[in-house]
């Protein structure tokens, strides 16, 4: 009887120790498998008095199906172990927020662009395109510069290759928007109010040039329009693009050869400390060219000088960009750093509005 009661507990601490379902199962074959050590036993029966089977008979059966419901009991300890362990594992907290999505952001040209748009419509004028390739009638000598002008010199012009033989007109990279003005007059006559903001090209480089670069020509045509009608938009422009109470501006007489007179704008700033810093310091920087669109120019464009008159300017759109955000360096905003661009952009919904808050 003590070997039934050894045989007990050598299996039953087995099974307590069997740390996974194959553990277990070597275990069950041991003990109870057909060469197993309890079924070996049991086939000794057979040889006993039947006294003796009755009692051993009895005892081994017993064992027998204790071991039996102790594996059973330690499959299913193992298997809600197993389960538990998992949910552990798999928990998911459906409260917590979304993980971020990497969302690309608004240029700061794009969204002066906008802002630029938004306040001129407002004083009523509507947006006119022209091409980036452009002939050198339409970038020239529509507008007064003939060839063999000095000015041609000035642009630092990109002229677009012509194979020998080749006898379309030269063509450039427009070097201003001012040939959309041409262009706006051919197709809608006098009077207009337009403006056109698009690239343009020239081949200067540092601080606050780069070769490719974004202006918005602005042209109003009509009887009566004068230097003071000039004057008053682009300091009304101004003080709603800037939104702050202190912005100055300097009219400087100038001389381009498509306006007479001719005036140039450059707004006061602070480059203190690397910093740049629109309304206060001791520097300006040039912001546009404007002038009274010369007869010339209202001819070339199809507008007869003796009944109409204008005014037209040129504004550097980064350089608004760059004094309105504090950006110190143009070239960066052409190098595509995802870290300056994260920085200095502008979520898709800041859409501007006059009455909504231009820019941040
Ligand atoms: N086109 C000139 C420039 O790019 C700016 C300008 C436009 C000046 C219209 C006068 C009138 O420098």
């Amino acid at each position: 009887m003590s070997d039934l009661q050894a045989l007990r507990e050598k299996y039953l601490a087995q099974i307590e120790a069997a740390e996974d379902e194959a553990a277990v199962e070597k275990v069950r074959i041991a003990a109870l498998g057909k060469k197993g050590e309890i079924s070996l036993k049991m086939r000794t029966l057979g040889k006993m008095s039947p006294e003796e089977r009755r009692t051993v008979g009895a005892a081994l059966n017993a064992l027998r199906d204790e071991i039996d419901a102790a594996i059973r009991a330690r499959r299913e300890a193992l298997a809600d172990a197993a389960l538990a362990k998992r949910l552990e594992k798999e928990w998911l907290d459906v409260t917590l927020p979304a993980r971020p999505r990497p969302a690309g952001t608004v240029h700061p040209v794009s969204q002066v662009t906008e802002e630029i748009v938004a306040i001129f419509a407002e004083l009523g004028f509507s947006v006119a395109e022209g091409p980036q390739v452009e002939s050198d009638w339409y970038n020239f000598d529509a507008l007064n510069i003939p060839p063999h002008h000095p000015a041609r010199q000035e642009f630092d012009t990109f002229y677009m290759h012509r194979a020998e033989g080749d006898d379309r007109p030269p063509h450039v990279l427009r070097t201003h928007t001012s040939p959309v003005q041409i262009r706006a007059m051919e197709a809608h006559g006098a009077p207009i109010r337009i403006i056109a903001p698009g690239r343009v090209y020239r081949s200067d480089y540092d601080q606050t040039h780069t070769p490719m670069f974004h202006q918005v020509e602005g042209l109003a045509i009509d009887r009566d329009i004068s230097m003071a009608n000039l004057k008053w938009t682009l300091e009304e422009f101004c003080r709603a693009f800037f939104e702050v109470d202190h912005v100055e501006l300097r009219f400087r007489a100038s001389h381009f050869p498509f306006t007479e007179p001719s005036a140039e704008v450059d707004i006061r700033c602070s480059w203190e400390g690397g910093q740049l810093k629109v309304g206060e310091g001791d520097d300006w920087m040039e912001i546009l060219g404007s002038g009274m669109v010369h007869p010339k120019v209202l001819e070339a464009g199809g507008i007869d000088p003796n009944e109409w008159q204008g005014f037209a300017f040129g504004l550097g759109i980064d350089r608004l960009a760059m004094l309105k955000y504090g950006i110190p360096d143009l070239r960066s905003f052409f190098e595509s750093d995802l870290r300056w661009l994260k920085h200095y952009g502008f979520a898709a919904l800041d859409i501007p509005t006059l009455h909504g808050g231009l820019g941040r």
